[in-house]
């Protein structure tokens, strides 16, 4: 069976440990395939990406004309971590204006999709935010791993951290692999 992960990195402080997923996903058998925001690349660039999966990392639209419909076919799975803010309210309202909101509008129906949001306490509970959670998960499309509760690089304490990463890919892998009790 195979192992494809295409994973979604947007512009926030937690790109990094988007690093530390991959290179445990690669460490646990699975081909992976980057797609970063423009902001994204202002924290973390493609060449990091390049260097930890052995493939490109794909950043731009227009520069492989296919390049999102082919990955998003390519996908057994589709994470984002970290999501954005920005990203999530993409996501919800069907803006796809970049390789990333593109590719994932092009993930055929039934693949698995998995959310990892990161983002400051005060934006995690802003109304537009909470509001724009309850519209994706009304469209059934999309599974949550929950941000945690710590100390947030701004320094506040409270909701909003990346999940840890070996919960990331665990939930990639139950993912891949739902339960066949039923
Ligand atoms: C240092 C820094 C850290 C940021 N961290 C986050 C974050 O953790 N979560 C978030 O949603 N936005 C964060 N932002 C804001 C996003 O970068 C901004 O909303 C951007 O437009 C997101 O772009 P993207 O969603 O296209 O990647 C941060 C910005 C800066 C400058």
């Amino acid at each position: 069976m195979s192992k494809n992960l295409l994973l979604g990195v947007t512009g926030g402080i937690a790109a990094y440990k988007a690093c530390e997923l991959v290179s445990l996903a690669v460490k646990s058998g699975w081909t992976v395939e980057v797609v970063l925001t423009a902001n994204a690349t202002r924290f973390v660039g493609p060449a990091t990406f390049a260097g930890l999966t052995g493939r490109p990392a794909h950043t731009d639209l227009f520069g492989d004309a296919m390049a999102h419909i082919q990955l998003a076919k390519w996908a057994d799975v589709a994470v984002i971590a970290p999501l954005s803010a920005n990203v999530l309210a993409s996501l919800a309202c069907g803006i796809a204006d970049d390789l990333l909101t593109t590719t994932w509008m092009a993930i055929p129906r039934g693949r698995p999709c998995v959310l990892a949001p990161a983002m400051n306490t005060e934006m995690w509970f802003h109304p537009v935010v909470q509001r724009n959670i309850g519209w994706i998960d009304a469209l059934g499309r999309y599974s949550w791993v929950a941000p945690t509760e710590k100390r947030l690089a701004c320094g506040d304490v409270g909701v909003g951290g990346l999940a840890d990463v070996p919960d990331i890919l665990a939930a990639a892998e139950s993912a891949l692999s739902p339960p066949t009790s039923r």
